[in-house]
């Protein structure tokens, strides 16, 4: 049996990330993952944990429906879109038609080789890093397989120092920003898409050479609200609810600056120290609030 550098009972660590314990997954599987079979079609949806995974999955799916009617399944975004490590939820390898979306938070490096010989088209979708914290934070007072923070103050001190779930978000911005020109990549931001989400849909068709009408992106546009994926049990994850894996729902609030409602003063200095010492030869911005 593979023995675990644990990080907590609820953590190891791999290849500088952090793997949930209780998910199963196990150091050689995700070895195994670099061999999985890379098609060219297919598309992979990439992100550090409560970016906006979800959101995006809705939006990719609702894309490939317009442009592909002939597959349209009746199975939630879940399915449909299967976690590439996530061993006991998604059956990655289920048979599926071209072209098949798969959805990761791996780094580029344990990505299947394929991501990057076969150049498939990979969508990463960044969030500030604030509210990436507090949803976070709020994730893992529900899916059962992450450890209930103690405080606010611990989770906070973990995330900066990379002990959250799949390590730190610095790490995985910059790793991506890096490898952009070995891979066919697209950079999307959250709150572009709470500013404008159907300029990002007709980004993203013209980026997966989809081409949709003005009403099928309008489509796309009304299925990826908030209000409507909060209904729609196909894209919000509830059923995991009921498998008694999340204990509250992770629609929560889906807003740019609620960061502000949790970090103190003292917080949000010492955040803004450590991001600009780990960003600062990076040329990306973020967007910090939206005001409602
Ligand atoms: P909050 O916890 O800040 O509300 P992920 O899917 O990567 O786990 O990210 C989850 C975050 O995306 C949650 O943020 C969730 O509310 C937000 N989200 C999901 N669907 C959304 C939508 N249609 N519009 C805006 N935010 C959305």
């Amino acid at each position: 049996m593979d023995s675990l550098d644990l990080l907590s009972p609820y953590l190891f660590r791999y290849k500088g990330k952090n793997f949930a314990v209780q998910e199963g997954v196990k150091p050689k599987d995700l070895d195994a993952l670099q061999h999985v079979e890379v098609h060219p079609s297919d598309i992979y949806l990439i992100t550090y944990p409560k970016s906006g995974t979800i959101w995006m999955q809705q939006i990719l799916v609702k894309i490939m429906d317009a442009a592909h009617p002939d597959q349209v399944e009746e199975a939630t975004n879940r399915i449909r879109v299967p976690w590439l490590e996530g061993s006991t939820v998604d059956n990655f390898l289920r048979e599926r038609p071209d072209p098949r979306l798969y959805r990761t938070h791996l780094s580029p490096n344990m990505l299947p080789h394929g991501v990057k010989t076969k150049r498939t088209k990979v969508v990463y979708v960044m969030r500030n890093p604030k509210d990436v914290l507090v949803s976070l934070y709020h994730f893992a007072h529900s899916w059962v397989m992450l450890e209930t923070p103690k405080s606010f103050e611990d989770f906070f001190q973990d995330f900066l120092d990379g002990k959250a779930f799949m390590g730190s978000w610095f790490d995985h911005v910059r790793e991506y920003y890096n490898e952009k020109d070995q891979m066919d990549i697209l950079f999307v931001k959250y709150e572009d898409m709470l500013k404008d989400v159907r300029g990002e849909v007709v980004k993203l068709c013209a980026f997966l050479e989809k081409a949709l009408t003005d009403e099928a992106i309008d489509h796309v546009v009304e299925m990826s609200t908030f209000k409507h994926m909060k209904t729609d049990p196909s894209a919000n994850y509830k059923d995991l609810i009921e498998k008694q894996r999340y204990q509250k729902e992770t629609m929560r609030k889906g807003v740019a600056g609620d960061w502000k409602n949790f970090f103190t003063v003292a917080q949000n200095e010492l955040f803004d120290r450590v991001f600009t010492e780990r960003m600062n030869n990076l040329p990306l911005s973020f967007t910090w609030e939206i005001k409602q």
